[in-house]
């Protein structure tokens, strides 16, 4: 099996991004603008999972370090490559940043009908702490998920490259 790379992505591998965005998100992917603008600005960052050179995975996440807050705002796996842990490692990879930034909780909110993405959520210790109706169009609500982040719980070592 190959092995997958998870790194912060840079403006090189947008064609990798938006192609998970198409393949996982359709008509609801973001545009190659919003991408790019995650991967530019300094509140924002995204993940990618990088197997034989291809992107297979991404994570886009906000920082708001007002509210020692981080923000996840999608997880993707490309279909053929899921049930691998991927998910889990770009999540991780992302908590594992947050905390680089002193945050100090990771919060996100994925459609009720997602029942993939709620339990792998629910398989890194998040738990659902709230509703939103309508959050993704009509008759379409949303959980809020969280979880505190403590280095010292979570096991998760903080490293500095
Ligand atoms: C949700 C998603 C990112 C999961 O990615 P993945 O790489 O398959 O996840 P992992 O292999 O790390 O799964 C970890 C755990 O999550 C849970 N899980 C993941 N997919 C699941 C599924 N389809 N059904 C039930 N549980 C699931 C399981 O507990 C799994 O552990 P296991 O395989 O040992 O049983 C992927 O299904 C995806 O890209 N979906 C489309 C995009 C999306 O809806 N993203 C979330 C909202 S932004």
């Amino acid at each position: 099996m190959l092995a997958v790379i998870v790194r912060t992505a840079d403006v090189r591998d947008l064609p990798g991004l938006l192609r998970i965005e198409e393949e996982c998100f359709g008509i609801e992917m973001f545009s190659a603008d919003t991408v790019r603008s995650f991967i530019e600005r300094n509140d924002t960052f995204v993940m990618v999972a990088i197997e034989a050179d291809d992107v297979v995975g991404s994570a886009m996440c906000m920082i708001s370090e007002e509210r020692q807050e981080g923000r996840i705002a999608s997880v993707a796996v490309l279909p053929g490559s899921r049930r691998k842990g991927t998910g889990v490692r770009l999540l991780e990879e992302c908590e594992r940043k947050f905390l680089r930034f002193g945050l100090e909780m990771s919060t996100l909110e994925v459609d009720v009908a997602n029942g993939a993405a709620i339990a792998l959520y629910e398989s890194k210790g998040y738990e659902i702490n709230g509703m939103i109706r309508d959050f993704y169009g009509l008759g379409r609500d949303a959980y809020v998920m969280q979880k505190p982040l403590h280095p010292e719980k979570t096991g998760i070592s903080i490293r500095t490259s």
